[in-house]
């Protein structure tokens, strides 16, 4: 477990991810002093989130309990009386604190305030993108794959003997397209009773536009310091909350599909769940605040379910007291709600895995078996891959002369202007008729650079790119395909040489094709921080599908309709945003059979239960075709009959989240401002190291500091749920080389359900001088359930 942090991932590398920008404002000195705006907040003020734990809030009362309740009563009514308006949203149903427009000074003071955990400016989860919103308009408004998305439904969740409908999905998110045929609610019971949730008033949103399916939506709006043009209201205007709801919980559409591509029963992996949708993100981003306030919300709503795809970019991710998302899960897991949440798309670069508390499900994406080639066909018969979704007019794989941009450039064209194929940069003449090949850099929006390509009357665009990845573009205005920066050299030596020509073949792989695609998107842990620079928990948790996935769409995007044609119902997008209402959805289907289960219990069930082989049963492989390892995907590719009969789950207790929160650097009377639930005994252990977080009860094992001088072990304790009373799982083990592994006792003899056993695993290296990290697993099997942990071994 990590460090983990917040944003809306879509797509990845430079598609959609939001990240948190932090903003350095500079105090100016006008704040100080400023005695005729005494009273009120001044332009140097900046939103803090004052995060005071859960303690004040807990309804067990105690003294020390009411007296931080005072706390917080008399620190808000302080700010208040100070500040008439400063406070932005005041946090009383899962967790105390609030967000006050406050100065540099008044908030370090507010620091020091008994009962305060911690105070830090508004984080602003961002879109991370180099390019404009236009690109990521277009990017994001990707598509989805329905035969995706019917294959994905088919692999991933091929029995359900229970459609969920007794549990409510709480979405944090862009809005909900209402109007979307997924959320109709013809087949659906009445509102679960307990649901206490809202659906709240706008002038293009009102409580008609709920139903028994979408139950609930609330916006929040601190935007208006953002400068966005984000309308108050729950509706959709960006698409990925629609998206991300109809993955999750989507009633079953046949006959989806974006203009015919990947046509197919579009369906949410808990198509029975209800919707509430909390609209926190807007094309500005999603503020910490807001996240922090709907955290609360959906906790007082009663949620079962809680789906994040968004976080902030790897590289800047907060430390844990800091970051809305681990502080909001925490308190949402503490009272018994799972919390999903995207690990980023920061792959395949390593640590760049966010999300990664360890009361987090953290997931990653793989993809699916389907795939968008779009190949430009060479003289002489040669073939370069690409990928991009046809939308071609061309007929009948015409011929076409080739350009490479750099040489259509203006005499007076900045060189990376015209390679870039900018606006004005290059000559209609050279242009015209031709496919043109244009590198991707600097801002340049990829459908920007086609517009600017069919203005001068050419006909294809073929990008070369560093890291092309495995996500298709959908590119309305020409046909166009993305290729590597070494086949880009290919075509290059190509047009140099004679006949100059050739065409673009869209070919979309069907369900009859051995494709075989299905490996992870690599998303490396991140190592923590200076402070806890050891690999303690295996991140992401789990994969599930995130490239090319169809799902509903905002209804009124004309910016991805095909020419002369009425916006898409559903759209095709890329990123770890999309895998993750995958795992929400099996999530709540995992709830509604075991309603008693602990958040942790149903993520054992899931991570336990995952698959190390792809649609060909075959392992996963990475982007590069080496074998896949934990690093990349977790436990595996998420199975959807699996973790509803897991046999054995690994209850993850909250004294293990304590541990970690000891280990992270909170003194005890910190720890108990935090939780609610601290055992009067607890205390932080005084050798709060690595391996003692190894040994939180998590359904992985990740060992760190691992020399090939002496062993390392943990314990673990398992929960007998297999149903059966009396049974005995046996333990075997896969180990790599360099490495023994046992498991002590060898067999574990269940006397009944529910009766918890514990067992040891010893790791003792078998070279003095282990040169790579290793991997393997521990598997429980009593010859009906198989109980898959996977271990990481950090050198
Ligand atoms: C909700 O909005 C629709 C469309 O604007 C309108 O027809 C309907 O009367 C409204 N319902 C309520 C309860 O305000
Ligand atoms: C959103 O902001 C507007 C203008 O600042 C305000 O009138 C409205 O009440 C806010 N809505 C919510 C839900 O906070
Ligand atoms: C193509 O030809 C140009 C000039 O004739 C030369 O500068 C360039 O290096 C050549 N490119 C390749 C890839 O051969
Ligand atoms: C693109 O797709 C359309 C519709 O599926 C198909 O008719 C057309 O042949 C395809 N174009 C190419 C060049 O493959
Ligand atoms: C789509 O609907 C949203 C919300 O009502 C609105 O703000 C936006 O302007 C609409 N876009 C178009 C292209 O009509
Ligand atoms: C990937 O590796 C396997 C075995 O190492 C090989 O058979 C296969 O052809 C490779 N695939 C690609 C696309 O390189
Ligand atoms: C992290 O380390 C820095 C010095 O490297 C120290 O100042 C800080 O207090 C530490 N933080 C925690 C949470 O231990
Ligand atoms: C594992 O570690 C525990 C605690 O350090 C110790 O009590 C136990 O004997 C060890 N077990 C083995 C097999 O080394």
């Amino acid at each position: 477990m990590r460090i983990k942090n917040i944003s809306v991932f879509t797509s990845f590398g430079t598609f959609l991810v939001l990240l948190i920008i932090v903003s350095f404002h500079v105090q100016t000195k006008a704040a100080d002093g400023d005695d005729q705006n005494a009273g009120r907040w001044s332009r140097s003020d900046r939103v803090y989130i004052v995060y005071m734990g859960s303690a004040a809030v807990s309804s067990t009362s105690s003294d020390d309990l009411s007296s931080l309740k005072d706390d917080h009563a008399q620190l808000l009514s302080s700010v208040r009386t100070r500040k008439p308006n400063a406070v932005v949203y005041t946090y009383k149903h899962g967790f105390s604190g609030f967000a006050a427009r406050l100065s540099n000074e008044e908030a370090r003071s507010i620091a020091e305030k008994p009962g305060v955990v911690s105070v830090f400016p508004d984080p602003l989860l961002k879109l991370h993108t180099t390019h404009s919103w236009d690109f990521l308009k277009y990017q994001t408004a990707l598509k989805i794959d329905s035969n995706l998305n019917s294959k994905t439904t088919d692999r991933v969740s091929s029995v359900t003997t229970t459609d969920g409908s007794d549990t409510i999905i709480g979405i944090l998110d862009t809005g909900i397209w209402p109007e979307s045929e997924s959320f109709n609610d013809k087949d659906t019971g009445p509102v679960p009773s307990r649901w206490k949730g809202t659906c709240m008033k706008s002038h293009d949103f009102n409580s008609s536009n709920c139903n028994r399916k979408l139950i609930g939506a609330r916006f929040y709006n601190t935007s208006e310091s953002d400068g966005t043009t984000e309308i108050d209201s729950p509706r959709d205007t960006l698409g990925h909350g629609s998206h991300v709801a109809g993955t999750a919980a989507g009633t079953a559409i046949p006959g989806a599909s974006y203009y015919g591509v990947a046509a197919g029963t579009a369906i949410g992996g808990s198509p029975g769940s209800r919707i509430a949708m909390y609209k926190v993100c807007s094309d500005g981003g999603c503020r910490g605040s807001d996240i922090l306030a709907a955290f609360d919300d959906a906790i007082a709503d009663g949620v079962d379910v809680l789906s994040l795809s968004l976080g902030s970019a790897s590289w800047s991710a907060p430390e844990l007291s800091n970051d809305p998302i681990a502080i909001g899960a925490f308190h949402a897991v503490e009272q018994g709600i799972a919390v999903v949440c995207s690990a980023g798309n920061g792959g395949p670069y390593p640590e760049t895995v966010v999300n990664v508390a360890p009361w987090i499900l953290t997931v990653g994406a793989t993809t699916i078996d389907r795939d968008f080639e779009s190949d430009v066909l060479l003289g002489g018969g040669k073939v370069i891959k690409g990928r991009g979704i046809n939308f071609s007019k061309l007929e009948k794989l015409p011929v076409y002369p080739l350009v490479y941009a750099l040489s259509a450039g203006t005499h007076d064209a900045n060189e990376l202007s015209a390679r870039n194929c900018e606006v004005n940069s290059m000559e209609a003449e050279k242009i015209k008729g031709k496919i043109v090949l244009c590198d991707t850099g600097g801002d340049s929006s990829r459908n920007g650079q086609i517009d600017t390509v069919k203005s001068l009357g050419g006909v294809g665009v073929i990008f070369q790119v560093e890291h092309p990845g495995v996500a298709a573009g959908t590119y309305v205005a020409l046909p166009a395909t993305i290729i590597s920066v070494k086949d880009g050299q290919e075509i290059l030596s190509y047009i140099n040489s004679t006949s100059q020509r050739t065409c673009i073949r869209h070919k979309e792989h069907s369900q009859g094709k051995p494709a075989g695609f299905s490996f992870p998107i690599p998303n490396f842990p991140r190592k923590e921080n200076t402070n806890i620079s050891n690999v303690v928990c295996l991140q992401p948790d789990i994969a599930a599908p995130g490239v090319n996935i169809l799902a509903p769409w905002k209804g009124n995007d004309t910016s991805v309709a095909l020419e002369g044609q009425d916006p898409p119902r559903f759209n095709i997008l890329s990123g770890t945003s999309m895998a993750c209402p995958h795992v929400s959805g099996i999530a709540a289907t995992v709830k509604s059979q075991n309603p008693t289960w602990s958040p942790s219990a149903i993520r054992s069930a899931i991570i336990t239960t995952a698959s190390q082989t792809n649609n060909l049963g075959i392992p996963f492989t990475t982007e590069k075709n080496s074998t896949a390892t934990p690093y990349d995907y977790g436990a595996g590719e998420v199975t959807t009959t699996g973790p509803l009969q897991p046999g054995l789950v690994y209850e993850t207790e909250t004294v293990d989240y304590l541990n970690y929160l000891c280990y992270y650097g909170y003194d005890l009377s910190k720890i108990k401002t935090i939780s609610r639930t601290v055992p009067k005994e607890f205390t932080c252990p005084k050798d709060s190291n690595a391996d003692y977080i190894s040994n939180i009860n998590y359904p992985s094992i990740a060992i760190s500091n691992f020399n090939g001088k002496e062993s390392k072990n943990v314990t673990r304790k398992v929960t007998n749920v297999a149903g059966d009373g009396e049974t005995v799982f046996s333990a075997t083990v896969d180990a790599p080389s360099g490495l023994t592994v046992k498991v002590i006792p060898e067999k574990l003899q269940f006397s009944k359900n529910n009766q918890k056993l514990s067992y040891q695993v010893v790791f003792s290296p078998t070279t003095s001088s282990p040169k790579e990290d290793m991997f393997g697993s521990v598997t429980w099997t009593n010859g009906k359930y198989r109980v898959r942990s996977p271990f990481v071994i950090d050198i």
